[in-house]
């Protein structure tokens, strides 16, 4: 009942031309999936033209942050408004690597979140424990910390445009993945949390996908956990190849 989404995070890769050459080798790849969302992040630079190479491909397009304000004198900002005028549908916030250089705490999450979802964007919003925290055992504080600070003011009439993924910094390109056990223990953790902050409906409705050296080889194993409904991949949605395969065993695991 939940459709799976596979979500690839271009970081800081990909020229204009590399990012529509990308996309003109992937959509041939992934042409029969009909039950997998597949959404790609690409740099704010390249998001026009990737739209434009999207075209009917029913791929969605999503920024990898944004602004709370809609305008002003925010130099270096983009906002909800504009991501949607250049075809957005999609905005991951919160990305752990926005918290550790750019200074991101759980309150601009808050704010952002709250501006995208008013904007009509839908958020992937990103959590998720380091190492230090996991080993001291803190790993359900912090994200119980995350999720409530981040939803402050959050509706649950607005819950069909919020995604969560749940990204151990520790897995972030590191190659190590968390195993399928203890994914699927954390993302059981998310949606009891969610249960409880709203309601059973709301937690059961949510797509909480996992991101952290996601590849082809270990997706299967992933999605067939039954709080895991797809993932953010970052690496290897780099190559159209790798991110078919991880599509494929997604749309194929259901
Ligand atoms: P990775 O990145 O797949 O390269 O580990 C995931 C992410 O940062 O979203």
């Amino acid at each position: 009942m939940r459709k799976p989404v596979i979500a690839g995070n271009w970081k800081l890769y990909n020229s204009t031309a590399e990012a529509v050459k990308l996309i003109d080798e992937l959509i041939p790849l992934v042409s029969d999936t009909a039950l997998t969302e597949i959404v790609v992040a690409p740099a704010f630079t390249a998001l026009s033209a990737v739209k434009k190479a999207l075209a009917d491909s029913g791929i969605q397009l999503a920024a990898q942050d944004c602004f709370w304000e809609e305008e002003g004198a925010y130099t270096g900002e983009v906002s909800p408004m504009m991501l949607t005028d250049v075809g957005c549908s999609h905005v991951l916030i919160g990305h752990s690597e926005r918290r550790q250089f750019f200074g991101e705490t759980d309150k601009t999450v808050n704010k952002k979140l709250k501006a995208a979802i008013a904007g009509r964007l839908t958020v992937i919003f990103c959590i998720g424990e380091t190492l230090a925290e996991r080993e001291s055992g803190n790993t359900f504080a912090v994200l119980r910390r995350q999720i409530a600070e981040a939803l402050t003011g959050f509706s649950e009439t607005e819950s069909d445009r919020l995604i969560i993924a749940y990204e151990p910094v520790w897995a972030i390109g590191t190659g190590k993945t968390a195993s399928e056990g203890q994914a699927q223990e954390t993302h059981a953790f998310i949606r009891q949390l969610l249960s409880e902050l709203y309601s059973p409906d709301m937690a059961s409705r949510i797509r909480i996908l996992y991101g952290g050296s996601v590849k082809a080889d270990n997706i299967g194993g992933l999605m067939s956990q039954p709080d895991i409904d797809g993932a953010l991949v970052g690496g290897a949605s780099l190559k159209a190849e790798s991110f078919a395969a991880i599509v494929r065993f997604a749309e194929f695991q259901e």
